[in-house]
């Protein structure tokens, strides 16, 4: 096994890739999306026992890391004296081998947020732009816009799927990355596998496309959901991003992976943080991918606790949009941030408003007794 850094300099950066460079913006200034701030309304809300916190507001796994990773989490620690080389390496072969890729097409990162700010720094900067559907996860937004390019936000359609054409429209005018949420946060709809391959198959030569396929294995049922990963398409300017803080439930250890042509990895893997994965989080990654019968299970689990959720809803007369994720988006009636203050005020949380959709409250589905009490305060909500 090559260790990380000499696996590293020998893709070194050919030509290509540093005529492709030269672009690339590196004058990041520093800032993180917003998570940090639940932290603090968490505490406010809720105390400093996180314990207590009834957490329905950032999509995690509520029922924590597959058995087989937690248990590789407490053993690795024995190494924490070390740098993470052999593990990191080990990571990626996984990683590589579960797409049939080779390894130098697999980017690891501190959480796929970081694959997604890679791309923003690799492809964007002054004169180009970033082309995103309102609403969808908006990390990439603040992270292309430190870059100085345009964010153009494109209405998501009336099925709540990526408008794949008026996102093509605007790519037509400036080399662009297209980010594709599917399935889409916070809508966990979907955008079905034909319509982006004709989308793709359209792209302009100078624009590339993310697709983040972060709740990839909660949509796997769906005859329409086919991934890039697991039906890849030959074409060096797609590049798919996965998370291990979903299925796996892995959030807090910061763990995620994209995948693309080996030419279009090697410009991307210039802008990255050396050593970006910690030992940890490599094992237990490793542990995760090794697993494959936990994870069918805690996909299957979901399954149940949507199909709970959907009921709860029906019988309140309610109809949330179908949902491929972990997680459900809903119409309150009322405006999401009164929504989720009074579901503060009672120890929920749940997610945020997510403009245009003013009205709409996004739920994580959390443990079946956080649900019973979710359901209990919306309820008295009704007929306060
Ligand atoms: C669509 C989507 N992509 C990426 C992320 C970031 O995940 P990670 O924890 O891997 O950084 C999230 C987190 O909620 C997400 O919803």
């Amino acid at each position: 096994m090559i260790s990380r850094r000499r696996f590293l300099q020998s893709l070194g950066v050919g030509a290509a890739a540093g005529a492709a460079l030269a672009s690339a913006p590196f004058s990041l200034e520093a800032f993180e999306p917003s998570r940090h701030g639940q932290a603090v309304d968490a505490k406010s809300a809720l105390g400093a026992n996180r314990a207590s916190a009834v957490l329905l507001n950032s999509n995690e796994n509520a029922y924590g890391p597959l058995p087989s990773a937690s248990k590789i989490m407490q053993q690795s620690l024995a190494w924490a004296n070390h740098y993470p080389d052999f593990d990191y390496d080990a990571l990626v072969l996984a990683i590589a081998d579960s797409h049939k890729v080779k390894p130098h097409q697999v980017l690891t990162g501190c959480g796929s947020t970081e694959i997604l700010r890679t791309s923003a720094v690799t492809f964007l900067g002054p004169g180009k732009k970033l082309v995103v559907a309102s609403p969808t996860f908006e990390a990439i937004g603040e992270y292309a816009r430190v870059t100085g390019a345009e964010v153009v936000k494109v209405p998501l359609t009336s099925g709540y799927a990526h408008d794949l054409d008026a996102m093509l429209a605007q790519a037509a005018s400036a080399p662009s990355l297209i980010y594709i949420c599917n399935p889409n946060n916070p809508t966990a709809s979907l955008t079905p596998r034909k319509d982006l391959e004709t989308f793709v198959a359209k792209l302009p030569a100078n624009s590339y496309v993310l697709i983040d396929e972060a709740y990839h294995h909660f949509a796997t049922e769906s005859p329409e959901y086919v991934s890039f990963l697991e039906k890849p398409i030959d074409d060096r300017r797609v590049i798919v991003a996965r998370t291990f803080s979903k299925i796996y439930g892995m959030a807090g250890m910061r763990l995620g992976y994209g995948v693309s042509a080996p030419e279009t990895a090697q410009v991307m893997r210039r802008c990255q943080l050396q050593d970006n994965v910690n030992m940890v989080a490599a094992q237990s990654g490793l542990a995760s991918l090794q697993d494959p019968e936990a994870m069918h299970s805690a996909a299957r689990r979901n399954a149940a606790d949507r199909q709970e959720f959907f009921s709860q809803a029906a019988r309140r007369g309610l109809k949330p949009i179908p949902s491929y994720a972990n997680f459900a988006m809903m119409d309150a009636s009322h405006p999401a941030t009164q929504v989720a203050s009074y579901f503060k005020s009672k120890g929920i949380l749940i997610g945020r408003r997510f403009p245009p959709m003013d009205n709409f409250v996004r739920i994580s589905f959390g443990l079946p007794q956080q649900m019973q009490q979710f359901w209990k305060v919306w309820d008295g909500m009704k007929t306060t």
